[in-house]
């Protein structure tokens, strides 16, 4: 076995398996004003922007080759049902409109999700406290229509509801916004990977926790499941998330389905990267580029990742 691997040129040449800045999407988190550049603590690294800063980090992406922005919103007010979600002034389609009127050629992709707007945290809307799916659909729905016409290229629903892929796209069909992409984020876990987000966001729940919406980690056989109703409701792209702790359901699905496959390399993927190499314990560039290799030999077309920017960097700096 040791011959294909005895220099860098045969090595290369039977690589199976190639990251490319083009594979990554790169999540911003936005609010309303301007020439905010605010560190998140929770994420070494990364900012909350205003939308004039959030089209200068877009444009730095492009010229790295980073084709994709995934767009978090942090709202002015929040309320019980989350309003503030589909408010057209709201940082989410501001920033939108601003990304594709400058750079239209940037995939602006919009997470849809209550989470961020509603007072009480949870990603949908309460009765008593437990999350009431229907009356969800209807944010939802509302969220991802007010997206669309700010001009997202893609609607990605990161609730995990049931039925709200087909309500979407009944949404947008219905006010014939027929190519608005959704890539659903199809199995999402529930555990304990999301906290730096949350803080980044200011989205956790102030009691309860996610885990009768989003999946146990425990069960594989019920992603397929989450996966297939998916499609049938209309998903054009489908998402694993967690990226690292899912490579298995990653895997499966590849040899399942035809549709491109997305994984989210999530908050705390990235802080704990960070975190060691602030530490001087690892060697930060090679554990990024191992995981995200790993990523996608599992399978995923498209990596989500707080990394997007600086992995893009790396690169283009090793090829000078
Ligand atoms: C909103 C949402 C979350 C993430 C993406 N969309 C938080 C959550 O589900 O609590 C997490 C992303 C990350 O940890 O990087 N529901």
């Amino acid at each position: 076995m040791r011959r294909l691997r005895g220099n860098a040129t045969l090595r290369a040449m039977v690589r199976e398996t190639q990251v490319d800045a083009g594979d990554l999407i790169a999540p911003l988190f936005v609010q309303n004003g301007s020439n905010i550049h605010e560190p998140i603590s929770s994420l070494p690294g990364q900012f909350r922007f205003s939308p004039d800063t959030a089209l200068a980090e877009a444009k730095v992406l492009l010229e790295l080759g980073v084709p994709a922005v995934l767009l978090f919103g942090i709202p002015d007010s929040k309320d019980a049902t989350g309003t503030s979600a589909y408010d057209p002034d709201g940082p989410v389609p501001q920033t939108i409109r601003l990304l594709k009127s400058t750079f239209p050629e940037l995939c602006v992709i919009a997470d849809v999700c209550a989470c961020e707007y509603t007072d009480h945290g949870h990603c949908g809307i309460l009765h008593g406290e437990t999350v009431d799916n229907d009356a969800t659909l209807e944010v939802l729905s509302n969220a991802s229509l007010c997206y669309a016409q700010a001009g997202a290229d893609i609607i990605a629903p990161s609730d995990m509801m049931d039925g709200r892929v087909a309500a979407i796209r009944n949404a947008l069909d219905n006010e014939k916004y027929f190519s608005t992409v959704i890539m659903s984020y199809a199995a999402k876990y529930a555990g304990a990977f999301y906290g730096p987000f949350r803080d980044a966001a200011g989205s956790a729940p102030s009691f309860g926790d996610r885990r009768s919406y989003q999946m146990d980690i425990a069960n594989g056989r019920e992603a397929m499941r989450e996966m297939e109703l998916d499609i049938e409701e209309g998903a054009d792209i489908l998402m694993v998330k967690p990226a690292l702790f899912c490579l298995d359901i990653l895997q499966q699905a590849k040899q399942r389905f035809e549709l491109p496959l997305c994984a989210y390399h999530v908050s705390s993927e990235y802080s704990m990267i960070k975190a060691a190499a602030a530490q001087g314990w690892i060697d930060e560039k090679g554990l990024v580029d191992d995981a995200l290799t790993s990523i996608k030999r599992a399978g995923a077309d498209l990596i989500i990742t707080y990394y997007a920017k600086e992995w893009a960097q790396w690169k283009k700096e090793s090829h000078r």
